[in-house]
């Protein structure tokens, strides 16, 4: 396929690679892990890691994790990151966890905006998106996560919701802060809960985030790597990857076994 038949409109040369997007496959621990099984896991990530081919890996792992992270990953092909970073810099902001110490860090990416910050730690949608303008401007690439829960699909008001959390965002930092960004869709009644997405429909909502994307800007979209979220398996990955706008994963549970990671990475990579 040429460029101009997949994007419609011909591009210039240095669009090219942003068209190229690149798979990604983050591990999101929550809040699991202690030292001894972390030390276990991020050894076994480490080592498999050197044979993956086409694809990226990360870890986000909990703040006290950060250091320990680094110290195991340093030189790996995994990069690691945290799940949440302040909306604020440094100063009287008790408990929160600044973009500059995450960089301390080696951070690469922070996760913003998960669902379960939204609903157990009340998050508004303007906080999320002060959180990713805080990350971009520090030069941490965010991963936005966004998606609906089980009442709004009900409801039928997916691409809504999705379409409002996305606006949230492009309406403080401007749509060419995507290019540096990745945005997770992870469909609340997914997480954590056993029933996945179909790959057809995760793919609806992938096409439709890409779409809002591109009524801004048709490049950024194109470029835009997307990542489905929500009981993702080893078993159930390469489907899902197959989807033309599925870019990768982030993972919860599957991604604290590092046997089961490491082959949804794979996966990624072979679907590339
Ligand atoms: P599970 O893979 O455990 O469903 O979690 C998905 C998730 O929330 C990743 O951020």
């Amino acid at each position: 396929m040429t460029l101009t038949a997949y994007t419609g409109k011909i591009l210039p040369i240095w669009a090219a690679e942003l068209v190229m997007r690149g798979r990604l496959v983050a591990g999101n621990w929550k809040s699991n892990g202690d030292l001894a099984s972390n030390q276990r896991l991020l050894e076994d990530v480490r080592a498999a890691a050197r044979d993956l081919r086409g694809v990226e890996c990360a870890v986000c792992v909990p703040y006290p994790y950060l250091f320990q992270s680094q110290q195991i990953l340093a030189g790996a092909a995994v990069v690691w990151g945290g799940q949440d970073v302040s909306q604020f810099g440094s100063g009287a902001f008790t408990g929160a966890v600044t973009a500059a110490m995450l960089l301390e860090f080696g951070c690469r990416y922070v996760i913003v905006g998960h669902s379960e910050r939204r609903s157990i730690f009340g998050e508004s949608d303007a906080v999320v998106a002060a959180k990713f303008d805080v990350a971009i401007k520090a030069g941490l690439t965010p991963i936005l996560c966004v998606g609906e829960t089980l009442r709004e699909r009900e409801e039928g008001v997916t691409e809504t919701v999705v379409g409002r959390q996305l606006d949230a965002v492009i309406g403080k930092t401007g749509v060419a802060a995507l290019v540096k960004a990745v945005i997770a869709y992870e469909p609340v009644w997914a997480i954590g809960t056993g029933r996945t997405a179909m790959p057809e429909q995760a793919q609806a909502v992938h096409a439709y985030v890409r779409s809002a994307v591109a009524a801004h800007d048709a490049v950024v979209a194109d470029g835009l790597r997307i990542l489905y979220g929500g009981s993702v398996k080893a078993a159930n990955a390469a489907q899902l990857f197959t989807m033309r706008d599925i870019d990768g994963g982030l993972i919860g549970g599957a991604s604290l076994v590092a046997d089961e990671f490491m082959a949804i990475c794979r996966a990624a990579g072979r679907g590339q």
